[in-house]
């Protein structure tokens, strides 16, 4: 039993905010800046109240549809998020009502932006189990949430989307191996260090991050976990059509490529229309990267993750 993607959607809120847009705002930076350390030139904010939910909810409708599924086919619904609409129910369980499904498995994942990778290793092995036949998997994310707007060293950096793939068994292999890690020990470099506790918020309950230390973290990790999921599958990196990392910085993607020598334009790049969307920026990518035919059907796609915990992994399927 294997398990291929069959339906891939995204959706990203509002209009377009341009860097320019963000300094009118009064943060203290420049286009110039933001574009030169990062690649970013705009992002996606949700309004106030969208939730993650919401965004996960328009990814999903569009990915059943490219499946040509109904939500009722569905038996595991997965959502990434590390900002859920509530501390609970899960905001898996908000888009299952949201969509209408009733009865299947449903949960969060919460991996930072890695969890779209981790959401969809455990639906790969859900469906490999022969447990269950047809799963949602969905990043979604409202980061601007968690921001601290006078923070100019954060708060340009992040987007708000979603991004959602349907997965289902085949006996024709789509996923083709999966590596997964996390190191705790780096918990401190990028992390929101607050909880609430008697009706106050404890702690900091803003994103706080060392740039420099998750920098190098991440492009080490990323180059690793790739050549590290190539030799699981029995193939060379050359051999891979298209690298979908985690959509943090344009210097993570270059670096990254150019440590397992894949040449850019075998690298997906929206970061710099989405900025980092944590969870989202994986399947958001994939979705427009399939949508506008670059990526076509027998293709191979190693799909990258790395994030807070600090966590990392890849996925490398056959589309
Ligand atoms: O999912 C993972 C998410 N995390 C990441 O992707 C972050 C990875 N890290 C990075 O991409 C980089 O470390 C950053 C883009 C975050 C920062 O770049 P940097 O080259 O490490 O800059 P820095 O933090 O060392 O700051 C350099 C200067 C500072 O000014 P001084 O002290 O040299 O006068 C900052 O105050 O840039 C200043 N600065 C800004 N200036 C204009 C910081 N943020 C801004 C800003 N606009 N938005």
């Amino acid at each position: 039993m294997f398990s291929r993607i069959t339906g891939i959607g995204s959706f990203l809120p509002g209009q377009p905010v341009s860097n320019d847009d963000l300094a009118k705002r009064g943060i203290e930076t420049s286009d110039e800046w933001i574009v030169s350390r990062t690649g970013i030139r705009s992002r996606h904010l949700a309004a106030p109240d969208e939730t993650a939910s919401d965004l996960a909810l328009e990814a999903s409708r569009r990915a059943l549809a490219a499946a040509g599924l109904d939500a009722a086919d569905l038996d595991l619904i997965v959502v990434a998020t590390s900002t859920p609409d509530f501390i609970f129910p899960s905001t898996a369980c908000l888009l299952q009502s949201k969509l209408g499904n009733r009865g299947a498995t449903a949960f969060d994942v919460q991996a930072v932006c890695s969890g779209f990778v981790y959401g969809l290793t455990i639906a790969e092995k859900f469906i490999r189990s022969g447990s269950h036949r047809r799963a949602l998997v969905v990043g979604a994310e409202v980061f601007s949430r968690i921001l601290d707007w006078s923070d100019r060293g954060t708060c340009v950096l992040f987007g708000d989307g979603a991004g959602a793939v349907i997965l289902e068994a085949s006996d024709k292999p789509g996923i083709l191996a999966t590596a997964l890690h996390a190191d705790g020990a780096h918990h401190g470099i990028l992390s929101v260090p607050g909880s609430i506790c008697g009706g106050k918020v404890i702690g900091d309950p803003f994103l706080r991050m060392d740039g420099q230390a998750v920098f190098k973290f991440a492009v080490r990790v990323l180059a690793e976990v790739a050549d590290e999921c190539c030799a699981a599958a029995g193939i060379a990196p050359s051999e891979i059509d298209w690298l979908i990392p985690h959509q943090a910085n344009i210097r993570i993607l270059e670096a990254t490529a150019k440590r397992i020598r894949m040449p850019m334009d075998k690298v997906v790049v929206s970061v710099d229309r989405h900025g980092n969307t944590s969870a989202a920026s994986v399947p958001l990518a994939l979705d427009e990267a399939v949508r506008d035919g670059r990526i076509r059907a027998g293709q191979k796609v190693m799909l990258e993750g790395v994030g807070g915990g600090f966590t990392w992994g890849a996925v490398l399927l056959e589309l």
